[in-house]
């Protein structure tokens, strides 16, 4: 083995010991860590990006706890996009953070890839996020006072990436995102569709595996947020991501290739087929599981209306 070569193994299991990432020496070692435990052995079927079991959250700042989920369970795929629909108030904010470690659950395990999100610190969740996850916020959040490049480029700037590099990224992100003429601008004096723009570029400028965007056409008028949508879905195949995105909007949660509906703490798949006129959505669990194993009830949902919350 060369040095050179020796350096990059090396440089890779120090990086995956700061995301939390399982090694094994053998498949024995591998088995017996496993343990017959079937959400271990999620970690290592190669097609599954995310899986999450029996995840329950409470929040205890009232006087009686708010249970928010108990024994949720989910898998997806690489290359899903899944649609979250829901109440508000439902928690599907809450389950986008659990998911990219941004904060911890009451009970229960999530794996991306093969990286177990409840034993990282919290040094290494961040190394996580900044390593696998492009996170699209509702309010975008971007910096204000700082150019549309310098936004696009602050997740690379914040790995210490040397700046002509993470220029030169962000840059050529905001090409992709139609922004080219806009890259010098301050975020603020952006329109809401171009801010957007920024933070689908800033999500995508690590080259992430896995895109949570959280109402990412929420505040947009219906023209814009199909302009935004139509652009996610094609970073979505360009950069081989695989997506779960909330939204509130039916006619896009119908493009996505598959829908779950967050009700009463558990995830229900819905099938959303036909016009948006052929009326309200029935609430018609049947048995069927979603995936093998995973219990996610299937629901019927008809039409696109987006009266969900
Ligand atoms: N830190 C917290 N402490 C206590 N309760 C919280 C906390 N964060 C969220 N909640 C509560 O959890 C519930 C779910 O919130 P969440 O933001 O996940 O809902 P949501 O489905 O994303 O709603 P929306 O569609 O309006 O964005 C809400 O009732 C909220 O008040
Ligand atoms: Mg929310």
């Amino acid at each position: 083995m060369s040095s050179e070569s020796s350096t990059d193994v090396d440089h890779l299991a120090s990086t995956n010991e700061a995301v939390g990432v399982v090694q094994f020496s053998s498949l024995e070692d591998r088995d017996a860590h496993m343990d017959g435990n079937s959400s271990r052995r999620a970690e290592f079927d190669d097609s599954i990006l995310l899986h999450v079991e029996n995840l329950r959250k409470e929040y205890r700042s009232g006087s009686q706890p708010l249970v928010l989920f108990d024994a949720l369970n989910l898998t997806v795929r690489r290359s899903e996009m899944v649609a979250i629909v829901g109440e508000s108030g439902s928690g599907k904010s809450t389950l986008l953070h659990l998911l990219a470690a941004l904060d911890r659950p009451s009970a229960g395990d999530v794996y991306c890839a093969s990286t177990w999100l409840g034993k990282l610190t919290p040094g290494q969740a961040a190394t996580f996020r900044n390593r696998e996850i492009g996170y699209v916020w509702q309010l975008h959040y971007l910096l204000p006072e700082f150019t549309a490049l310098e936004n696009a480029a602050m997740p690379l700037l914040a790995r210490d990436q040397p700046r002509s590099a993470a220029f030169a990224k962000a840059q050529e992100l905001l090409c992709e995102v139609g922004l080219e003429a806009r890259m010098h601008h301050l975020a603020g004096e952006l329109s809401g569709g171009e801010q957007q723009r920024v933070s689908l570029a800033r999500a995508l400028v690590t080259q992430p595996s896995l895109l949570l965007a959280d109402e990412p056409t929420g505040n947009l008028d219906n023209r814009t947020a199909d302009a935004v949508f139509g652009l996610l879905e094609r970073l979505h195949a360009t950069h081989r991501l695989t997506s779960i995105l909330v939204t509130h909007n039916m006619e896009i949660a119908k493009r996505c290739g598959r829908t779950l509906r967050l009700h009463e703490g558990r995830l229900h798949e819905v099938r959303l087929h036909g016009s948006s006129s052929e009326g309200a959505f029935p609430q018609v669990p049947t048995a069927s599981s979603a995936t093998p194993g995973h219990p996610i009830v299937r629901t019927e949902f008809p039409g696109g209306n987006a009266g969900t919350a």
